[in-house]
């Protein structure tokens, strides 16, 4: 792997401070080629049967990333200072599927879990990295996909913004571990 910069040290650290960022310092811009760092981090997630049916379009002109901002709904306002924005999609009859057939009752499913795993990698770097992420599930898929002339083959999952945050974001509550465990 080619990435290099780390300001985060502890796995455990990094875990804790990733928060979902939802105010970006403007001051601060992130290169082309420290994204491409963090991308090459999320080709070290697993995938079914290694099919990677992760693709990543990513807005960093100051013309595609005004762009995405209008396709985001609600969150618009959130991400306005995020210098990146990043479309997360999976080709479709990859992960779940043998010889074209769907392998179990999950099919395509599978494409978006490997697509997750793909976003937590690249969520988890990003903190490693000194960076913060919004994943926004709250978005126009039809404009994205016209925009990127993303292809129809691919399931358009989340737009994460990457950026800088500003200030300390809060951590929401978790549940009590017992009550989403069971031992047996
Ligand atoms: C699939 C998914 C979709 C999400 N969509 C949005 C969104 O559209 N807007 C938003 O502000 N947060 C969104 N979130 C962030 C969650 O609200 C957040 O992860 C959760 O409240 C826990 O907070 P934390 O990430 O700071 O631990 C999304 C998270 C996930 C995993």
């Amino acid at each position: 792997m080619r990435a290099k910069k780390t300001n985060v040290v502890s796995f455990d650290e990094v875990l804790t401070s990733r928060r979902s960022v939802r105010s970006y310092d403007a001051t601060k811009k992130i290169s082309e080629a420290e994204v491409r760092d963090l991308l090459i981090a999320t080709q070290e997630a697993p995938s079914w049967a290694n099919r990677q049916p992760t693709h990543y379009y990513v807005a960093i002109s100051d013309e595609k990333v005004a762009a995405v901002q209008n396709l985001v709904g609600p969150n618009k306002e959130r991400i306005q200072n995020a210098p990146v924005l990043i479309v997360s999609t999976f080709e479709h009859g990859k992960s779940g599927f043998f010889q074209g057939n769907q392998t179990n009752e999950v099919g395509d499913g599978w494409g978006a879990y490997d697509n997750g795993l793909s976003n937590c990698y690249l969520i988890l770097k990003a903190r490693a990295m000194g960076f913060d992420t919004l994943i926004m599930g709250l978005r126009n898929a039809d404009g994205l996909r016209t925009l990127f002339n993303i292809p129809e083959d691919e399931s358009i999952m989340a737009v994460i913004s990457l950026g800088y945050r500003d200030g300390e974001p809060n951590r929401p509550q978790r549940k009590p571990l017992d009550e989403i465990v069971k031992f047996f």
